[in-house]
């Protein structure tokens, strides 16, 4: 994984009720202190820790949003897909 100055910096989207979306490849640490690993360009970290998939999203997040404020709704598929 590149981690020079000379890289550029590595871009993290901030979604209000949603993921972080990171640029991959990615290694996270999980607080138990075990690491997983992607190679996708990129991928959805969940926020809320409901994903049966943590730390990857897999949209359980929308099952807060109440009806008819689904602001997430053109994203849907690919988050799961870490994309
Ligand atoms: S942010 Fe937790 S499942 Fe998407």
């Amino acid at each position: 994984m590149p981690n020079s100055p000379s890289d550029t910096p590595r871009r993290i989207t901030v979604r209000r009720k949603g993921p972080l979306l990171v640029e991959g490849p990615v290694e996270i640490e999980l607080d138990d202190g075990t690491t997983v690993s992607s190679d996708r360009f990129r991928v959805a970290l969940c926020t809320c820790r409901r994903s049966r998939r943590y730390p990857w999203c897999d949209t359980s997040h929308r099952a807060r949003s109440h009806p008819g404020g689904d602001s997430d709704a053109g994203s849907r598929g690919r988050e799961a897909a870490g994309e």
